[in-house]
């Protein structure tokens, strides 16, 4: 069968690979413990459920909006200054509104700088677009501002920031914020900023965005979701604050791709942002302590960083690696031997890595360090 060079040129989701793969061995009744896992272990909350169940009833069950609910829209609009909602495009989890948003600004072999290591689904996402990604190795995990900066040519188009940062956890200063925005100021570049994790930070650090600097915002894309913050991965929910001139070209693309996202999961969502904060900190001291056990654990294993946010370690484990094994491999006997998944660092384009998540029952994680422990 004949297929378009576009997708030959792809690799499908290492993550979504690996969850795969942990279905089909409980599937043939092995125990794993799933410490791969991408999203949190808290019940999508009852109000959210029943509000959606209401709306359900009362028949909210047909196409409305291609951009999304007007009312959604407008409370999603008031977490940015100035904005409304004609700021605002909801889609189908943030993971389409990044890929919706590479078809709105490559054109054929533009580049899109994206720092190193990244979330999966950015280069595929580029590379679809027709774009070209250009990685830009972290020092530490942290951004090298300069190394950015010096990545740039005539064919860059965008830089790409996710902070919380998936695979590392890597919470980025504000500082740092500050001079990427300068960065892309001078060159005149779109700067997208991925806030999938944006809830999920500790050590009272506030969530800095990139929305925070006012100069930027022409240039501006924000991407959001309800996913991992409200506990609502399958409600595939996600948006983009931008100009309006840009959200009017995404609902171009949109009116064509999806038309809109699920009515009645929209309702629900309308919920979700009633939740109160109690609800949100109660979540988020739970990940802080769980942040704190899994780091003390992997730092007597392996070289680890202590992460800030989302819900990954993400350690280095090249001195495991014997005999030239790769951290695929590794991942990959951890799994034979100790029934324990994690995430290679090859699917983030690094390896000798591995990503250890740490969004499970705190028994899961005792557990299933004391396997990998074992293991080594
Ligand atoms: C960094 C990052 N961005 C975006 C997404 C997409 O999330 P969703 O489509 O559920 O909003 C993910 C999911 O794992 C992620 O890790």
């Amino acid at each position: 069968m004949k297929l378009s060079d576009r997708i030959n040129q792809i690799e499908p989701s290492g993550t979504v690979r690996f969850t795969q793969l942990i279905q089909q061995m409980r599937g043939q009744g092995k125990d794993v413990i799933d410490l791969a896992v991408g999203e949190p272990p808290y019940d999508t909350p009852r109000s959210v459920i029943e509000a959606t169940q209401q709306a359900l009833a009362a028949g909210k069950t047909k196409y409305s909006p291609v951009t999304g609910l007007p009312e959604l829209k407008s409370r999603l609009a008031n977490q940015f200054d100035g904005y409304d909602a004609n700021n605002i495009i909801i889609s189908n989890g943030s993971k389409q509104c990044l890929f919706a948003m590479f078809q709105v600004i490559c054109n054929p072999t533009d580049e899109v700088i994206i720092p190193r290591p990244f979330w999966v689904s950015f280069p595929e996402q580029v590379k679809l677009a027709g774009g070209c990604p250009v990685f830009v190795d972290t020092c530490n995990h942290q951004l090298d501002c300069e190394k950015i900066k010096q990545a740039i040519t005539p064919k860059t188009r965008a830089i790409l920031i996710n902070s919380p940062n998936n695979p590392t956890g890597a919470v980025y200063p504000a500082e740092d914020l500050v001079r990427i925005a300068e960065i892309a100021l001078e060159q005149n570049l779109y700067l997208i900023s991925d806030e999938a994790y944006r809830l999920f930070v500790y050590d009272k650090l506030k969530s800095a965005s990139l929305f925070d600097i006012e100069d930027i915002r022409h240039l501006l894309i924000v991407t959001r979701s309800f996913s991992k913050n409200f506990g609502m991965t399958g409600f595939r929910i996600g948006y983009i604050a931008a100009p309006q001139e840009f959200i009017r070209a995404l609902a171009g693309l949109q009116s064509h791709m999806t038309g809109n996202v699920c009515t009645f999961a929209q309702y629900g969502s309308l919920k979700a942002l009633d939740m109160n904060h109690h609800e949100l900190e109660d979540w988020r001291a739970d990940m802080a302590s769980k942040r704190d056990y899994a780091y003390r654990q992997a730092a007597e294993l392996f070289d680890c960083q202590k992460p800030q946010g989302a819900f990954y370690l993400f350690p280095d484990v090249r001195r495991h690696l014997e005999n030239g094994i790769s951290s695929a491999e590794f991942a990959g006997r951890l799994l034979e031997t100790a029934g324990v998944a994690v995430v290679p660092g090859e699917a983030f384009g690094m390896d000798g890595h591995i990503r250890i998540s740490y969004a499970v029952s705190k028994d899961k994680l005792a557990s299933g360090f004391d396997k990998i422990r074992e293991a080594l």
